[in-house]
């Protein structure tokens, strides 16, 4: 397993689209575990390949304080969302930002796990606002982009000025 690197926004690879998987083999739970350790050490409750420049569906997730409940979703879709969400959400690819954007309080989705097998299944409150955040980066969408257009330029500014300071 390996820790892999994570895409910070405004990076323009953030914005690529994710292809569904095919191949249902050791390569992809190979990146499915570097993910989850990824994940686990940012820390974070979710990550999506894109994040760690592998353009493909795939996201972990899990929001149990015992970090004991990885979720892994290949190739997902939402069934049915319903409800207005009002928590606030953060990103891994944009450090220390946190704001509310539109999303449904519950949702029912369809997903594959790491071995092809296909399984639904719902989500509500936290876990529900996640697979929807980590479902728009396979989209190549970043949540402040749902944000005002001053928020956002404050943001670029912010992130700019950090990386610049990183480097
Ligand atoms: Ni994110």
């Amino acid at each position: 397993m390996a820790i892999l690197s994570i895409l910070q926004y405004p990076d323009p690879r953030l914005h690529k689209v994710a292809a569904p998987v095919t191949a249902f083999d050791d390569r992809l739970r190979s990146l499915v575990a570097d993910m989850a350790e990824t994940m686990y050490a940012a820390p974070g409750v979710g990550l999506a390949a894109t994040q760690v420049d592998r353009h493909v569906q795939v996201i972990v997730a899990d929001v149990s304080e015992k970090h004991d409940r990885l979720l892994v979703l290949v190739n997902p879709q939402i069934v049915e969302g319903s409800g207005v969400s009002t928590l606030e959400e953060g990103c891994l690819s944009v450090p220390d930002i946190y704001d509310t954007v539109p999303r449904y309080e519950r949702i029912r989705f369809r997903a594959c796990d790491a071995r092809g097998a296909t399984f639904e299944q719902e989500a509500q409150g936290l876990l529900a606002v996640c697979i929807q955040h980590e479902m728009d980066h396979l989209k190549g969408r970043v949540f402040v982009e749902y944000l005002s257009r001053l928020k956002q330029t404050r943001i670029a500014a912010r992130m700019r000025k950090q990386q610049r300071r990183a480097m």
